[in-house]
């Protein structure tokens, strides 16, 4: 019920970077300028029909075929309107689409369906839950692992496209620290609604220090049934697809899970990332997220659990 109520606050009227900011002063004066127009012309249909409602025995009226003063201003004001519309949404784009310069902060790519978070600096790799430091213009960039998809945090403002073969990027500056969630906004596929993003926006040292935390390596096995556990992840081809850094699964076709447990959610914002769903997740995971390019190893159930208190100790 959490789940519903938090997505439910997704709103692009809630400004929080200085992108959106732009954005939605556009969008109010759009907003100010057609309810006046509105108001204009409903006011004058209103108004005429109240003064010119036939009476018995009115006359009939003088039969004109043009009038150039008229016709003049019903070309000009819609002229003029909509030169004035057009530079300020090019102004607009200019503040808040500037081209790529340096190294990206992050470089996001979808996948069928999850979110790979690198980031380019330290190396570190995350999936799904991105955390991003505020007060700063961070150049994002986006890639695709197979089709096209579209990330979006509306509090941000600006949407992009994630389009195979091709390099898109936003700039992001967030005003306010907070978590924010986002979703895939363009079909990908059967679990296209599965396809959330979690934004932690921190100060600088609270990203710092996740940054830090993420650069270590993943822990060593903490004891026996975490061991066995690892090896179980190494030898039954969840290394073929996952990564975990300081071992021998370095594939990365799969979220990375070198600090899997420091998540807070699982399979993009599906369900809370917890013990209990991971066993569910790896016991079936088709019946979990069908469709999902995870398959179904057909594990004993103390394999299982093994494997669960393993990832559990990558914090
Ligand atoms: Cu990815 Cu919709």
């Amino acid at each position: 019920m959490n789940f519903v109520k938090i997505y439910f606050l997704q709103s692009v009227l809630h400004s929080s970077s200085v992108q959106s900011k732009e954005i939605n002063k556009l969008f109010g004066t759009f907003t100010v300028a057609a309810v006046l127009l509105l108001l204009f012309v409903s006011g004058l249909i209103i108004y005429i029909c109240i003064k010119y409602k036939y009476k018995e025995n009115d006359p009939l009226p003088k039969q004109i075929n043009s009038n150039n003063r008229l016709e003049l201003l019903m070309f000009l004001f819609p002229t003029i309107m909509i030169a004035i519309f057009c530079s300020l949404t090019i102004r607009t784009i200019h503040r808040v689409m500037q081209p790529a310069t340096g190294q990206p902060e992050v470089i996001i790519t979808g996948h069928q369906w999850w979110w790979e978070v690198y980031y380019p600096a330290t190396g570190v790799t995350a999936a799904n839950e991105i955390h991003l430091p505020v007060n700063r213009n961070l150049l994002i960039e986006f890639h695709s692992a197979d089709v096209i998809h579209d990330w979006w945090i509306p509090e941000f403002g600006n949407k992009m496209d994630v389009i195979p073969g091709r390099n898109n990027h936003i700039w992001l500056n967030i005003t306010n620290p907070g978590n924010y969630l986002g979703a895939c906004s363009e079909f990908c596929g059967a679990q296209h609604a599965w396809m959330r993003i979690k934004v932690f926006a921190e100060a600088e040292p609270e990203y710092q220090a996740w940054m830090n935390a993420n650069k270590k390596p993943a822990s060593m096995p903490g004891d026996e049934m975490a061991m066995k556990g690892m090896l179980m992840f190494q030898s039954r081809s969840c290394g073929s697809c996952h990564r975990v850094s300081g071992t021998t699964s370095a594939a990365s076709v799969g979220p990375d899970l070198s600090h899997i447990f420091s998540r807070t959610t699982m399979l993009s914002g599906m369900m809370p990332m917890n013990e209990e769903n991971l066993r569910t997740w790896i016991s079936d995971p088709q019946s979990v997220k069908p469709e999902a390019k995870m398959p179904d190893f057909i594990f004993s159930r103390d394999s299982v659990n093994a494997i669960v208190h393993y990832l559990t100790q990558l914090k």
